[in-house]
């Protein structure tokens, strides 16, 4: 049973002003922090979906010409997976670049955007990556895969909303789709400035080649969460097998749909599928009007599982 008060279902967490939030009353039964009670949220029935399939369509003659990277790879030396889960990361980049020896390092070097960079950064004790002070070129993350087996969970990655770092995901300052998006993606970036958001500071589109799975994780520790983050998944080939993990009962909930939206401090992955699959993650800020759908849906799906249990809570 969960020993943080903060995950009791039913229960409300008091924010740094004083509120209430009952966005974060935890869930029934789980060790998750969820949105408004729930595990995750269909957001199916709040957006307007139609051109999901003429999406789908443009997204994959994009992804065949876009300049996709990898992503991933480094979940257990950032310390977001569960303990139990550890080793499924098989071979972390960071850990690998940590042991290279100094030829190593010279092939590394050579094959950055800025060597120059990762000379200084390696003088100064930066480390590299994502997250982290220098970021790895492609041709760095393919020879980490090559030489050393690396394993980048997500290798069909393009931000259309370029953003650098985690805690500026939700901040449109200085930031754009990318003139690709805008030429290759026209329909998916009419969809993604449609959503109900107020500002979006992220938008992009991960895939997994077939057989590859997402290392369980979460995006940050539940004690530094006031609020949930604000995000919209789409999944327009309903595809791809998104769950989220317990780590108190050791638990999946799987998530599904075409749109939806869940706790992303709640340890999440993607489970192994014998075909290709992406979703495409939008972050902003919720329009006020929108929230309050939000609300009123949860508020519909949590009566509906107390009326029916069992039905809804693990679809
Ligand atoms: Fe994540």
């Amino acid at each position: 049973m969960p020993t943080d008060a903060r995950f009791v279902a039913g229960s409300s967490v008091v924010t740094n002003d004083g509120s209430v939030d009952e966005s974060m009353a935890g869930v029934a039964g789980k060790g998750l922090r969820g949105v408004y009670g729930l595990p995750w949220l269909s957001l199916e029935s709040l957006l307007d979906l139609s051109s999901l399939d003429a999406v789908h369509d443009e997204v994959c003659v994009a992804l065949a010409s876009l300049p996709t990277g990898y992503t991933g790879g480094s979940h257990r030396s950032m310390g977001i997976m569960p303990e139990e889960l550890r080793d499924t990361a098989l071979v972390d980049y960071v850990e690998v670049i940590r042991s290279l020896d100094d030829a190593q390092f010279a092939a590394f070097r050579a094959l950055a955007d800025d060597p120059s960079l990762v000379e200084r950064a390696r003088r100064e004790g930066l480390e590299y990556g994502e997250e982290r002070e220098v970021p790895l070129s492609r041709r760095q993350m393919l020879w980490l895969e090559y030489r050393f087996g690396v394993y980048f969970p997500w290798k069909v990655y393009y931000e259309m909303i370029p953003n650098r770092w985690w805690t500026e995901k939700h901040d449109p300052h200085g930031k754009r789709f990318t003139r690709a998006a805008e030429s290759l993606l026209p329909k998916t970036v009419a969809l993604a400035k449609s959503l109900p958001f107020s500002q979006i500071g992220r938008c992009n589109i991960m895939g997994l080649r077939a057989h590859d799975y997402g290392t369980v994780h979460r995006d940050g520790h539940p004690e530094e969460q006031s609020r949930p983050d604000e995000f919209i998944t789409l999944c327009p080939a309903q595809n791809k097998t998104l769950f989220l993990y317990d780590r108190q009962s050791r638990e999946k909930t799987r998530v599904s749909g075409r749109a939806y939206w869940f706790n992303d401090f709640d340890d999440h992955g993607v489970e192994a599928d014998p075909h290709f699959r992406y979703s495409i993650r939008v972050d902003g800020v919720f329009r006020e009007d929108f929230r309050q759908r939000v609300r009123e849906e949860a508020e519909r799906v949590r009566a509906q599982i107390s009326a029916h249990p069992g039905t809804l809570a693990d679809p």
